[in-house]
């Protein structure tokens, strides 16, 4: 198929003739075709699955919600017990001892949400602070941090001692930021406000971090699942702009991270573009190399050949995550250590 996925115009599978709405039959049926059209998206990654008619097919079907357990504020069973008092069907998901996967449609509006005992988090997602494994006292910095669950689950890693620096260049994002923060109880953290591509350490007073996680904007693919739309503006041409982007973030991660310290990079993407692709350029660049990914789940290696194109062949020590093996979101994650 052609790389390049022009979305159809909305209103011709919205609205009939006289601007009434579709049936719900018609609407269905659009529904279905604008889904076909997103997944077909996906047929470019046949080349890397291992079973294409199963990872097409966990694709098409929608996520649960799963939810990480705050430890600065409650334990798994109070949780459980709050979730029981509350006739909120809820399970522990097997692979982390702090995700409930949970029968709602709005874990944003429960008590536990309120106090700050949950964060709404997909599985996948909590994979890149497991392998940036942050330790208490250390000084962390999350270079793409908004809205924060990932910055949030880093303080919980490290007990809330140390320093954590949570950048986002998206003011619009700060807020909801700052407010799951403060409703997590996280006090090590500091925002700011910066482009990650040419953060000055200046104002943290420290030479460097030791550990810098980087959760990139990318393309989102992993993420249609939860999200169905998130194909439906998708270019070719995209992929290669945020992918520089991506680079020039994960430089400046490797730059202000000490000697022997640990950068995580992680999308939720398929696209060897943002993901071998931006790591084995910054490997070829930078004092750095790649380290293994232990993950307590299913993964497979990154790719080491994408479309003619040859990566490091340590690219293989990377994980992609595919939705059909864990029955989650997709995701990529690299580890690296800094080695200059
Ligand atoms: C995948 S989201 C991060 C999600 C977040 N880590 C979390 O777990 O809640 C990517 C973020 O990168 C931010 N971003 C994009 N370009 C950036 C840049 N040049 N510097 C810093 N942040 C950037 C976006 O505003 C967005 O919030």
């Amino acid at each position: 198929m052609s790389e390049t996925h022009k979305p159809a115009p909305r209103e011709a599978e919205a609205m009939s003739d006289d601007g009434a709405s579709d049936t719900p039959a018609d609407a269905a049926a659009g529904d279905t075709d604008d889904r076909e059209r997103n997944l077909s998206v996906l047929e470019r990654y046949r080349p890397l699955v291992d079973d294409f008619e199963a990872f097409r097919a966990a694709c098409a079907r929608p996520l649960g919600y799963v939810v990480r357990v705050n430890p600065l504020k409650a334990s798994v069973e109070r949780v459980e017990r709050a979730y029981r008092e509350a006739g909120v069907a809820h399970e522990r998901v097997e692979w982390h001892d702090r995700l409930l996967r949970v029968e709602t449609d709005s874990p944003g509006t429960s008590w536990p949400y309120v106090h700050g005992w949950i964060y709404p988090q997909e599985e996948v997602s909590t994979l890149p602070v497991l392998a940036l494994d942050p330790e208490p006292g250390e000084t962390v910095l999350d270079t793409c941090a908004a809205p924060g669950s990932k910055t949030t689950q880093v303080a919980a890693a490290m007990d809330d001692r140390g320093t954590l620096v949570a950048n986002d260049s998206n003011l619009g994002r700060l807020a909801p930021l700052r407010s799951n923060a403060q409703r997590l109880g996280v006090t090590n953290a500091i925002v700011t406000h910066r482009d990650a591509r040419n953060l000055s350490l200046q104002p943290f007073a420290v030479d460097a971090f030791d550990r810098t996680l980087v959760d990139a904007p990318c393309s989102c693919e992993g993420t249609i699942r939860k999200n169905p739309d998130a194909l439906t503006e998708w270019q070719r041409s995209y992929l290669d702009d945020v992918a520089e982007l991506q680079r020039d973030i994960l430089t400046r991660a490797v730059e202000v991270t000490r000697e022997g310290g640990t950068v995580v990079y992680g999308t939720c993407t398929f696209a060897p573009e943002e993901n071998e692709a931006v790591v084995d350029s910054v490997l070829r660049e930078r004092d750095c190399r790649l380290v293994g990914v232990d993950l307590p789940l299913h993964t497979e290696p990154g790719v080491r050949e994408w479309q003619g194109t040859e990566f490091d062949p340590s690219l293989d020590r990377a994980a992609r995550v595919y939705p059909h093996h864990n029955d989650t979101g997709g995701f990529f994650c690299a580890k690296l250590e800094v080695t200059g």
